[in-house]
């Protein structure tokens, strides 16, 4: 599929499920104060996936750890914003209120499924303990799920396989088992923190593809963090891009690929490898992003900005505005 070719993906957005509001995440760190997330805001609805785009460091995780309460207080603090789920302030929670509403209807899968997973237990037993647990299944009834979970996520002879522990599993199977996992609590909001980056391309494409499918299918919203813009190409419905704690720019996929409207995106776009530049040098972008406790004043992109003025240093941090065909972006310039 192509970014164009989104015929067959979700039809118009309707409520949102999950709305992030102006959300401010700290973490102070020996005497000074790195600022991860600043005053991020979107919106998730059902059976949209929202891929989140940027250089390492640019605040992707933390705000999904945030959405999630898994930062750890100290050193992280969350110093503004909402975080709303159908409606409910999550940060307004009580710890295990919040806990109760993440189990029964938000779920996150990681890069490193080693991690998550509990080397100690059969994969069969995290997936029925989770099933009786969360969805309060009596124990015949969870085995039984856990096997067409596996199915679900095409783990080959899952009889058999939920007999075994991780490290029997391959790194894509193992993948498969967390996606199964954070399935089997049939969330409405599935969170993706570069799911795939451990594996191999082929397994990558497969689990993506496969993610894709039951994203659809189930009408669930996606969170979708990669590196890979070809992934996002794929599956993103929404595409929000981030610098130094920041969105950028947030538009729909073919318009982020078709015209994009910040530099740092439009760099982003030049820096990956494409079929039609085939023996071209590709454009890595310049410089490296800033030190999170030491964010340049004015425009944060601008010491490696192509296209950075005066006002870009003077002025402070241009804001999201709306371009042409609702699309937004914080640059003075942007059109
Ligand atoms: N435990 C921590 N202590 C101090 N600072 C932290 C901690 N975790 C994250 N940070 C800061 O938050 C910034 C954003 O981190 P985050 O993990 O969200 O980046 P990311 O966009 O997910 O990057 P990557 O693509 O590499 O996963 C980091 O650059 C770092 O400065
Ligand atoms: S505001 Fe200026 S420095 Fe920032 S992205 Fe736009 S042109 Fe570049
Ligand atoms: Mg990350």
């Amino acid at each position: 599929m192509t970014a164009t070719d989104t015929e067959s993906r979700t039809p118009a957005p309707t409520a949102p499920l999950l709305e992030v509001d102006d959300l401010q995440v700290e973490f102070r760190v020996g005497q000074g104060v790195v600022s991860a997330v600043n005053g991020v805001s979107f919106t998730l609805e059902p059976g949209r996936t929202l891929a989140v785009v940027g250089e390492s460091g640019s605040g992707k995780s933390v705000t999904a750890q945030a959405i999630m309460r898994l930062l750890q207080t100290p050193p992280a603090r969350i110093t503004g914003g909402r975080i709303l789920f159908q409606g409910k302030d999550l940060l307004a929670l009580p710890e295990t209120e919040h806990r109760a509403v993440c189990g029964e209807h938000i779920a996150i899968v990681f890069q490193d499924a080693l991690a998550a997973l509990n080397p100690v237990y059969t994969v069969g037993f995290q997936l029925t303990e989770a099933l009786r647990a969360r969805r309060h299944l009596p124990r015949s009834a969870a085995k039984k799920r856990a096997i067409e979970l596996l199915e679900l996520v095409q783990v080959p002879n899952p009889k058999q396989r939920v007999k075994e522990y991780p490290h029997q599993f391959s790194g894509g199977m193992r993948q498969r088992v967390m996606i199964a996992l954070a399935l089997a609590l049939e969330p409405e909001v599935l969170i993706a923190d570069e799911p795939t980056t451990a594996l191999d391309v082929t397994v990558q494409a497969q689990i993506m593809r496969l993610l894709g499918e039951i994203q659809r299918e189930r009408q669930m919203g996606m969170i979708l963090i990669t590196h890979d813009l070809g992934v996002v190409a794929e599956v993103a419905d929404q595409v929000n891009v981030m610098y130094a704690g920041r969105v950028v720019e947030t538009a729909t996929v073919d318009d982020i690929f078709a015209r994009p409207g910040h530099p740092y995106t439009q760099a982003l776009l030049r820096s990956i490898p494409r079929l039609d530049r085939k023996g071209q040098q590709l454009d890595a972008i310049s410089g490296r992003p800033p030190e999170l406790n030491r964010i340049p004043a004015g425009c944060p992109f601008h010491p490696r900005c192509e296209r950075a003025e005066d006002i870009c240093r003077t002025d402070p941090a241009p804001q999201l505005r709306e371009l042409a065909g609702g699309r937004t972006a914080a640059c003075h310039f942007a059109e």
